[in-house]
């Protein structure tokens, strides 16, 4: 059912680097950017909530949405995806996994050394002088999340906490996005999944790959064009597609 070049490349890798997005987090509940959002968020789109600009302009309404979409973190499951790629940990001499997400799914599923190159939501951290706070937030309750709520304030200078995510316009974590580069110059083969690949400079990470000679997976029920040799895609959801391709490359391995 799989290509034997691309088994071949997953039982010979040496380093394997998994980049995820927001896909592989769909089949646990968690909506995708490119989706519309619904119920009480359907008059809002992501991108216009996702910016310093708009937290500013109304702090109680982009924080109100970042403690409904931690609601909706908490209560999803990892899913056979996640579990996949924790599990290929294992199997190959070397795993590198970067992820734009901004949940925890990875880690839940028993994957170490998440790098998270859009920040995460359980990293919040004061809007003025970008201090974080001693203790975790509480978790929101169902009748908190999907209004607006006023942020907590800062316990040392009094600012409003914000989400510790990488908003539109906003640089990426200089350590991350380096040790993403480094881990994309090395590997010998990357799987991407889950991604739409729009949102840079994360989305250069395959393409590094590609021209320092590894072979790209994308994994997407919608991929995108390929670029010929060493370029390889399932056109099928992250949840099927993982497992099946760990159980086919190393099942009797
Ligand atoms: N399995 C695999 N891929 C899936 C699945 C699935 N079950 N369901 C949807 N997808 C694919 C979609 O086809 C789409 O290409 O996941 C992709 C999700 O794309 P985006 O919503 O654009 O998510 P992502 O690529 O992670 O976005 C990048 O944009 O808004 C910013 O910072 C945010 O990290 C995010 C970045």
């Amino acid at each position: 059912m799989f290509d034997s070049t691309l088994l071949e490349a997953l039982r010979n890798a040496r380093h394997l680097v998994v980049f995820t997005g927001a896909g592989v987090s769909a089949e646990s509940g968690i909506p995708t950017f490119r989706d519309r959002l619904t119920g009480l968020w359907e008059r809002f789109d992501a991108a216009s909530l996702a910016t310093a600009e708009a937290f500013r302009a109304d702090p109680a309404l982009v924080w109100g949405w970042y403690q409904w979409r931690r609601s909706i973190v908490h209560r999803a499951q990892p899913n056979p995806a996640h579990r996949a790629i924790a599990a290929l940990a294992n199997k190959v001499p070397r795993l590198t996994l970067i992820t734009q997400n901004v949940d925890d799914l990875h880690e839940r599923a028993g994957s170490h050394d998440v790098t998270h190159l859009h920040g995460q939501l359980e990293r919040p951290r004061c809007f003025k002088c970008q201090r974080e706070p001693d203790a975790p937030l509480p978790v929101p309750d169902e009748s908190e999340a999907g209004r607006r709520v006023q942020p907590p304030t800062c316990l040392h200078c009094g600012g409003p906490l914000r989400p510790g995510v990488v908003w539109f316009g906003e640089s990426l974590p200089v350590n991350a996005i380096s040790h993403a580069f480094q881990a994309a110059e090395d590997c010998d083969l990357l799987i991407s999944v889950g991604t739409s690949g729009v949102v840079y400079p994360a989305a250069e990470v395959p393409q590094v790959a590609w021209r320092a000679g590894a072979t790209i997976l994308h994994i997407n029920p919608a991929p995108g064009p390929l670029h010929g040799e060493r370029d390889f895609a399932l056109a099928s959801a992250a949840g099927n597609a993982l497992p099946a391709l760990l159980n086919s490359a190393f099942a009797e391995h």
